[in-house]
């Protein structure tokens, strides 16, 4: 197993340029097997969730040629409906596959994807969306499946904003005849790549990034080229190692509009934020203050930057407090930034951080954001961290150490004779 070795106290200085977005290129890669034409994606990040997603349309028999961050993705001869368990408990995503083998073939059978650190990750709100259109989903051990039973578009209210759920019922209901109008939606910007792509196959979508979005059913969709959206969390985490470092970095290829909440909170804290189109530059302050963090489904703060900013409010003076309304486990960073000195108690979905210094200490990453997390502790922290189970954040940051050494970071990935 590798580990990451980072030396806290450098600043960081330069320009970081931003991928495309794990979580945009995911349902993307999903709603490329509902045309039979060939699809193009570019800036397709290359992370390991997104090679088991080619290896998932794979065992489906769609045929995918990667070049470097571009894919080249024929799904004419899909002849298999069915997710097995070894890719779903891989990766939760590959649920998105539900949604689109339902919407053009009538039929799927998915594993249940497994819960993992953050939470049980239910899929309560996909099935009830799925079968509020016509299919009929039934609970095989293991595995969910379902068939199309007289779909047709229909009203469908979300019980809470769900990004899956969202991405999966809009592909469900593509060819649905008539019109389907989904309320409560997510509003996140990878659900408005996910409808602009559909669209550029020939899907009538309207309303995504809002909460009511409608789906005019189609009969078929063709072939296309998309160029996937910057990740806006891979910018985020960025932009708060820059703050964190006292240090001067630029963070090019960015789509500012998503980064706002961000912005925000990291102005509260003291940074200085100049924003150019596409890029964002970040400057450390000398003093920095406490305040407090409320994650909520987008345009709020994101859950996903939730870990990152609590390494960054470790070290910040005064008392800040995050709320994690999303996931009911999120806070599994919080007893490796103990290791490294935090204070931090939890009440339940609460966190009260006191802020001080932390020193380097050998670390665990228990998912991928709060791998990214403890890499921020360490760049701000006295002495060496090591890090372990780098395969949380092989999953969503491409050659991160290297993106931080290239910014002046201390940090080095080493492999460890396995004992
Ligand atoms: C997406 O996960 C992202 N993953 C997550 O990013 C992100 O944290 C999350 O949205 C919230 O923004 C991808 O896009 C691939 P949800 P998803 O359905 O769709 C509950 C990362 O680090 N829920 O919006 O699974 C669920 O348990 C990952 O890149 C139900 O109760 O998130 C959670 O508490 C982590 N029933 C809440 O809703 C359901 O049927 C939000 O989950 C579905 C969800």
């Amino acid at each position: 197993m590798d580990i990451l070795r980072v030396m806290g106290g450098h600043r960081l200085k330069g320009s970081v340029n931003i991928n495309g977005s794990k979580n945009a290129a995911l349902p993307i890669m999903a709603a490329s097997l509902m045309s039979s034409g060939e699809v193009i994606l570019n800036d397709v990040p290359e992370l390991e969730d997104i090679s088991v997603m080619i290896r998932a349309l794979e065992s489906l028999g769609a045929h995918i040629k990667r070049e470097g961050h571009t894919l080249i993705i024929d799904s004419s001869h899909i002849h298999r409906f069915q997710v097995d368990e070894s890719i779903a408990r891989r990766m939760r995503a590959s649920n998105l596959l539900m949604g689109a083998l339902l919407g053009r073939f009538g039929q799927a059978r998915v594993a249940y994807p497994g819960g993992c650190a953050i939470g049980s990750r239910p899929m309560d709100i996909h099935i009830k969306g799925f079968q509020r259109l016509g299919y009929d989903i039934s609970d095989l051990p293991g595995y969910m499946d379902g068939r199309a039973n007289q779909v047709n578009g229909r009203e469908i209210m979300l019980d809470i904003p769900s990004v899956g759920a969202t991405e999966n019922i809009m592909m469900a209901a593509v060819f649905a005849p008539g019109q389907t109008l989904l309320r409560n939606a997510a509003r996140e910007p990878e659900i408005v790549d996910l409808q602009n792509f559909l669209n550029r196959m020939g899907a009538r979508i309207r309303g995504a990034g809002l909460d009511c979005i409608r789906i005019d059913g189609v009969k078929t969709l063709r072939g296309t080229e998309h160029s996937v959206i910057s990740d806006r969390i891979e910018a985020g985490t960025f932009m708060v190692a820059a703050a964190l470092t006292r240090g001067d970095v630029w963070v090019e290829n960015v789509i500012l509009e998503h980064l706002q909440p961000v912005i925000a909170k990291l102005g509260e804290t003291g940074a200085e934020i100049m924003t150019r189109p596409g890029r964002v530059r970040v400057i450390g302050n000398r003093n920095y203050s406490a305040t407090d963090i409320k994650t909520m489904p987008y345009p709020g703060f994101p859950t996903d930057m939730q870990a990152q900013m609590m390494s960054f409010l470790c070290m910040t003076p005064g008392t800040s407090v995050i709320v994690e309304n999303i996931f009911e486990n999120r806070f599994m960073h919080v007893q490796e930034l103990r290791r490294m000195g935090a204070e931090i108690k939890i009440e339940g979905r609460v966190a009260i951080i006191s802020g001080g210094k932390l020193k380097g200490a050998a670390v665990e990453a228990s998912d991928l954001r709060a791998g990214a997390a403890l890499i921020l502790a360490g760049l701000g922290a006295e002495g060496e961290t090591r890090i372990s189970r780098l395969d949380h954040l092989d999953r969503g940051y491409e050659r991160i150490h290297e993106r931080f050494q290239a910014l002046g970071a201390d940090i080095v990935r080493e492999r460890t004779v396995d004992n």
